[in-house]
């Protein structure tokens, strides 16, 4: 487990871009946190950090429910919040992006067992004030151990 005070939206983003960093195709990175807690804030700083050009807009994938980015990984951004069921969660495909190799960011993905058991890392914010949060790294599978230590590492340096 790694935890850290942001003391601001730069914080985020600097920690979200070193995440991106050591992340691999096929990872399931989960967010978790009340609304406005900042989990398509770090999404967003986490899909330019792999690469995507910074005039692509990342927004919450609030209606569509799954947006797609091709960075140096292809990248999957899914919100489940409105997501009524498994049946539905098949239909939106993640299982296939994340075999063929993406990375994927998923929010409110604790609500499906499925997915959880999928997710190698969660990324857990709570809102401490209007700028600063508190972030809590934890490993969901032995996958998330090793992107934990090589992202402290590379935050050490
Ligand atoms: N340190 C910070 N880290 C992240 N976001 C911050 C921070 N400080 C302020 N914010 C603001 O908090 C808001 C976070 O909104 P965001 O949409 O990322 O939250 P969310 O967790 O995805 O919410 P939802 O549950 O509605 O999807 C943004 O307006 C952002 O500018
Ligand atoms: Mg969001």
């Amino acid at each position: 487990m790694l935890e850290l005070e942001l003391e601001d939206e730069a914080a985020t983003a600097t920690l979200a871009r070193s995440l991106a960093a050591v992340l691999e195709g096929g990872d399931v990175v989960g967010l978790e946190g009340g609304l406005g807690a900042g989990k398509t804030t770090f999404t967003r700083e986490a899909v330019y950090g792999l690469g995507v050009g910074e005039e692509t807009p990342v927004t919450s994938p609030t209606f569509a429910l799954l947006h797609q980015y091709e960075g140096r990984l292809p990248i999957g951004h899914a919100d489940l919040y409105r997501l009524a069921d498994e049946i539905e969660l098949e239909e939106l495909g993640l299982d296939e992006l994340v075999h063929d190799g993406a990375v994927l960011f998923v929010e409110w993905g604790l609500k499906f067992p499925g997915m959880a058991a999928r997710t190698a890392v969660w990324v857990e914010l709570e809102i401490l004030s209007d700028d600063a949060r508190r972030v809590r790294l934890r490993a969901g599978r032995a996958r998330g151990d090793a992107i934990i230590s090589a992202l402290s590492r590379g935050l050490s340096t």
